[in-house]
């Protein structure tokens, strides 16, 4: 019997500060007619605390859902923080998180791919499901773009913000779960959006830090270009890989960039709006947090069997889609 992963909880955590569009006002030549308008952002969270950071927010969304499944932390086998915003450079963000939330039985790792780390998680994280070597992964994006973002810069503090979400998948031979999974990468395009400084290539200096080099650099324009072929792309070609219809198809749930980059993947879907799930007004583009960030406000909304179509677009660059078929 074929054993997919599936998906079988979600929970998510935002911090409590708001950072709205009237207060970037205040620090940046800019309008919230002009954020809204071209982006769809009006307010993001910020992880006000010194003290903490992604593993924290990976931990508040992990805890969430295991006590809402009732689960023991020691049941869980593997860990994987998808994340650009790791607490250190090592260790792992996520073994800080298995300490934080009591996993003593999880090994665990990180995940980057930028804006795609998440869907680059989950699928990585469903061939262990699949293999039937491990039956509970939790799959955590977690991301505090505050830490990279220049507040002086308009092009880029006006749309990330930080966030967590958790996903649980365990094995499943009912037909749902992770049916499909096609993920892109062109490397091409790496310095149209990067962080300079901090790694092997530039590491931290006086001059890197003066020169804002560990900040978020982007060439917005063209890589606004590209994201919104290449999302709509993936979301058609796991659309038509999988005989899927407009009509068959229940939720989208894209990585929130830009709200044109989310209505241009749906309109070449052929999906209506209301099934879209889209909350950037309120948290912006958290990077690896967006995907899980949607599914824990839907899931309520969400069936079993289900056809949800998860797409992303990032840093790289990379794109991809998954095909879940929802399992509760
Ligand atoms: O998640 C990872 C992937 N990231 C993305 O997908 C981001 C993709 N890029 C975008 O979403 C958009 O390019 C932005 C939202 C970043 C920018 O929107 P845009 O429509 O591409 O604006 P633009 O860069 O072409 O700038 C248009 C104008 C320029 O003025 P001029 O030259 O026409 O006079 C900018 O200087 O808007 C100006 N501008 C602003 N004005 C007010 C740029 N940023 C701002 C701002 N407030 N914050």
């Amino acid at each position: 019997m074929k054993i997919t992963a599936a998906i079988t909880g979600v929970a998510a955590y935002v911090p409590e500060y708001v950072l709205n569009n009237e207060e970037l006002e205040q620090s940046v030549d800019t309008t919230n007619e002009w954020i809204v308008t071209r982006c769809g952002v009006s307010e993001r969270r910020i992880l006000k605390d010194k003290d903490k950071a992604s593993a924290f927010m990976a931990a508040e969304a992990a805890t969430k859902l295991l006590v809402k499944k009732n689960i023991s932390p020691l049941d869980i086998e593997l860990i994987i923080v998808a994340t650009v915003t790791p607490d250190y450079q090592y260790p792992a963000t996520a073994n800080i998180v298995a300490d934080m939330i009591g996993a003593k039985n999880a090994w665990g790792f990180d995940l980057q791919a930028a804006c795609s780390s998440f869907l680059s998680a989950v699928h990585t994280a469903s061939k262990f499901i699949e293999a039937g070597t491990h039956k509970k992964v939790l799959v955590i994006g977690s991301d505090k773009m505050s830490s990279v973002v220049d507040y002086s810069c308009r092009k880029t503090s006006i749309l990330f913000g930080d966030a967590a979400g958790a996903i649980l998948l365990e094995p499943s031979t009912d037909e749902t779960g992770i049916i499909d999974a096609r993920l892109y990468a062109d490397g091409s395009g790496a310095k149209q959006l990067y962080q300079p400084g901090g790694g092997s290539m530039m590491p931290a200096s006086l001059d890197s830090v003066v020169n804002k080099q560990h900040f978020i650099h982007m060439d917005g324009q063209s890589v606004f270009k590209f994201a919104v072929v290449k999302m709509a792309d993936v979301a058609e070609e796991m659309m038509i890989r999988n005989n899927l219809t407009a009509d068959d198809v229940a939720f989208l749930t894209p990585h929130q960039a830009n709200k044109r980059i989310i209505e241009a993947t749906a309109n070449r879907m052929g999906v209506t709006m209301d099934k879209v799930m889209m909350n950037i007004h309120k948290y912006g583009n958290t990077t690896s947090a967006t995907i899980p960030l949607c599914l824990a406000e839907w899931e309520n909304q969400l069936k079993k069997g289900d056809n949800v179509i998860l797409t992303t677009f990032g840093a790289g660059f990379t794109w991809g889609g998954i095909y879940v078929k929802w399992s509760y």
